[in-house]
């Protein structure tokens, strides 16, 4: 049987791919985040899961506000990346697993989750730059399957709906007849806000407390709406439902192996996060 062998958590910003052409790695702007990533590519080393599941919110590379599902899964053989208009470097296109995909939506669609099934997807930098910080360059082997959560266009599921839907994501995977080590990612937040009045907005304070629950009381986060989660970590900030979506996959007792954050990065507080079933 298949086993998740944890999750990772990040947040995702156009500016890290500018960052990654340039090589600004060592750059003292920079360095404190990309150092960030040096535990969790270790472990990575470690473990090498066989499949990655990206939980990412798309930008509008993929769905736009003419059709926006809640919540969409891939079941492409490859998702390709185009360019979003940030002036970043279009990457080669990443394999897929689409016995995991139809695991993933088969499960989902028997536990009532009504999901979009995607057999073409463009994948934006939501997805594309996490995998480049965990797997750098040529290193890149692991097979991928994303999973997009809409955060764009309201009405937004709500904190407790994608905390379960995760869960439902983690029996998928242990159900899954496969002798496969796989890695959950979900990438977004932590506090930004990219317009209006509070562009800019950064809750450190916020940010933190949501950290230190989101291993051992992640249900903590589900007390707040979408308009407080809006209100505490920005606009942008509501896609740290990717990070309670991920974490529900762990089934089991968690225990932090890893964690940084760091503000700003472009507009938003960075956060990682390294989880595993203790
Ligand atoms: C920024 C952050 C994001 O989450 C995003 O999708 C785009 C831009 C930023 O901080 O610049
Ligand atoms: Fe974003």
């Amino acid at each position: 049987m298949a086993r998740i062998v944890g999750a990772i958590t990040t947040s995702h910003v156009p500016a890290i791919g500018r960052a990654i052409a340039r090589s600004l790695q060592q750059d003292p702007y920079w360095k404190p985040f990309f150092d960030g990533f040096i535990p969790v590519r270790k472990w990575l080393k470690q473990v090498k899961p066989d499949v990655a599941i990206v939980l990412y919110n798309d930008h509008g590379l993929n769905f736009f506000l003419d059709k926006m599902p809640t919540f969409a899964v891939g079941a492409a053989a490859q998702y390709h990346n185009a360019d979003e208009g940030w002036g970043l470097p279009t990457l080669a296109p990443f394999t897929g697993d689409q016995d995991l995909s139809w695991q993933l939506i088969e499960t989902l669609v028997d536990e009532e989750f009504d999901i979009t099934t995607c057999q073409e997807m463009l994948v934006d930098h939501a997805f594309t730059l996490p995998i480049e910080l965990l797997w750098p360059g040529q290193q890149r082997h692991v097979r991928t399957v994303p999973v997009c959560i809409n955060t764009v266009q309201f009405p937004l599921p709500s904190a407790a709906r994608c905390f379960k839907l995760g869960q439902a994501i983690g029996r998928a995977v242990e159900a899954w007849d496969a002798d496969e080590r796989v890695v959950v990612i979900g990438t977004g937040g932590l506090s930004h806000q990219l317009d209006g009045k509070r562009a800019g907005f950064i809750n450190k304070e916020f940010d933190l407390m949501f950290m230190d629950k989101l291993p051992t009381d992640p249900l903590w986060a589900t007390r707040y709406s979408i308009l407080d989660l809006v209100e505490l970590a920005g606009t942008q900030g509501v896609e740290l439902l990717m990070w309670l979506a991920a974490r529900g996959a762990l089934l089991g007792e968690v225990s932090t192996l890893h964690s940084n954050y760091h503000i700003p990065i472009s507009n938003t507080a960075s956060g990682l996060m390294l989880m595993e079933n203790a």
